[in-house]
Formats: C-alpha cells, sequence, structure tokens
C-alpha cells in the first residue's frame, strides 16, 4: 500500500515510536493521521487529529474506530514494559497479566474493531509493533517478552485471515529504541524516526515483516543454529 493519501491510526502516538510513525507517514503524504492517545491535549499539530483511546478499554476501543471510519492504515503500536525481578515471584503473574492486557489484548482489540473499516476502504494495512524480544526472553523482561511472542502469533493468524480482504498485515520487529522505555538502560538505541521509517517503506514495498536492526536480524537468524540467541541472551544494564 502507498502511504502518499492513506489515513493512519497510531496507537498510542503521543510520544516515543507512536509520535515518530505519525510524523513519519506525514512527511510521506498521509491524509490525516489519528493519534489514539490515553490522555488528548489541546495540542494542534496539522494532519494529526487526537482521539481519546486505551487499549486495554474494549468500549473505548469500539468509540475510537467508530469515530475513524475512514483510516487505511492501522499502527497498534501502543505497549507497555514492566520488568519482573524473577520468573518464580509470584507476582510475576499478575504483572503478565497487566501487560498482555495492553500489548496482546489491546492489539487483538484495535484489530478486530478496525478489520471491517479497512475491508471497506479498500483493503489497506495493518503494522503491529512486535520486538526482537519476540524471540528470546530475558529473566526480567520474560512476561514482556511472552506478550510479544503471542502477539507475533496473532499478526501471523491475522495476515492469512485479512489475505481475503486485500489488507496486508506487516510485523515490526526491532530491539531497542531510544524512546522512555529503555530511560535507564545504557545500550546502544535506534531512533525512532528510523524505525517508523523502515516499516512504512517496507509496508510500501509489499513486505510482511521488517527487522528493523541488525542485532534484530540476527536474534531471527540465530533461531534453528546451535548458537541460537534464545538460548543465551545478552544481559541489559
Ligand atoms: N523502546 C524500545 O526499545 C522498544 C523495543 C521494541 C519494541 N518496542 C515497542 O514499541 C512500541 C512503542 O514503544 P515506545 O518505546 O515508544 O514506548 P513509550 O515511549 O513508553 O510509549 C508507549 C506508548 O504507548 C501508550 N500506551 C501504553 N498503554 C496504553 C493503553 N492502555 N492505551 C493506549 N495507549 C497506551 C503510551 O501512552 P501514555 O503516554 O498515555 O502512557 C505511549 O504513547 C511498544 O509496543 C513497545 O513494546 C519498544
Amino acid at each position: 500500500m502507498k502511504i502518499q493519501d492513506s489515513v493512519v491510526f497510531i496507537s498510542g502516538a503521543n510520544r516515543g515510536l507512536g509520535l515518530a510513525f505519525a510524523q513519519e507517514a506525514l512527511k510521506r503524504g498521509a491524509r490525516k493521521v489519528y493519534a489514539g492517545v490515553r490522555n488528548p491535549t489541546s495540542t494542534n499539530t496539522p494532519g494529526i487529529v487526537q482521539v481519546e483511546l486505551d487499549v486495554s478499554d474494549a468500549a473505548s476501543v469500539a468509540a475510537a474506530a467508530a469515530q475513524c471510519g475512514d483510516t487505511t492504515l492501522l499502527v497498534n503500536n501502543a505497549g507497555i514494559a514492566r520488568l519482573n525481578s524473577s520468573v518464580l515471584d509470584v507476582p510475576m503473574i499478575n504483572l503478565s497479566r497487566e501487560i498482555f492486557e495492553t500489548n496482546y489484548y489491546g492489539t487483538i482489540r484495535l484489530s478486530q474493531a478496525f478489520a471491517l473499516t479497512l475491508a471497506n476502504n479498500g483493503g489497506g494495512a495493518v503494522i503491529n509493533v512486535l520486538s526482537d524480544a519476540t524471540w528470546f526472553a530475558r529473566p526480567m523482561l520474560a512476561a514482556y517478552s511472552a506478550s510479544k511472542s503471542a502477539a507475533w502469533s496473532f499478526t501471523n493468524a491475522l495476515r492469512v485471515e485479512l489475505r481475503n480482504q486485500n489488507t496486508a498485515v506487516l510485523g515490526l520487529h526491532v530491539s531497542f529504541m531510544d524512546t522512555d522505555m529503555t530511560h535507564g538502560f545504557d545500550m546502544k538505541k535506534t531512533s525512532p524516526r528510523q524505525v517508523a521509517e523502515a516499516a512504512l517503506v517496507g509496508l510500501e514495498a509489499g513486505k510482511e515483516e521488517v527487522l528493523a536492526d541488525s542485532f534484530t536480524r540476527e536474534v531471527k537468524q540465530s533461531l534453528s543454529t546451535e548458537k541460537a540467541i534464545y538460548l543465551n541472551p545478552p544481559e541489559i544494564a
């Protein structure tokens, strides 16, 4: 699909990668960008329309979809990360539920709510923001990784089903980016703007998966090797 003249709905578009997607879509000629945000403000950016959205709330998702019936590209970006101290901690269960509510069920809710809209508007596309952590898990981010693995699985099923209505589904996998989510982690980080650009360029080229940085490509490539990264994931500082 082409970004020129598209109407893009992005969850969590007030900061981080979501905001970068909004800016990059406008740069590439999107006609309108709906920024799905939990707390709309009076900020008025030309081309960007704020829409109240909490992806963990089915009624909020339904209201946003009803308001944005001209959407042609849905970007499931909203996500949270929480650290668990050990996978053996009992609180890990509640923390997993909280993360899944946003990263996994939120992605399902929005995809379901917008599927008919996309079909009615000619097919369009869905971009699901996943992670390199789709394919490996560190103990401290085990719940987060599980949510992204689950969202990857859903993305793969969604892609097959939505082909019937001519909707493209792209999974975006990326390692550390320079956003609030990674504040305090002393790691090499990619710029969110570069990642958004790679995803939109990939979508326009007909790709169904974009691996936005070299480490993510390494992780996926290693999966079926004896030195698979998921067997010995790198530590984070
Ligand atoms: N940063 C990384 O290194 C990295 C790496 C791989 C993948 N990712 C993924 O990239 C995506 C964007 O992350 P980011 O780095 O930009 O994080 P971020 O800077 O923390 O921004 C997260 C965004 O998600 C929104 N959000 C969270 N829960 C929501 C909810 N229930 N309903 C609606 N919006 C909600 C936040 O809104 P509020 O402002 O209201 O909190 C915020 O706009 C996420 O899916 C994340 O898992 C990030």
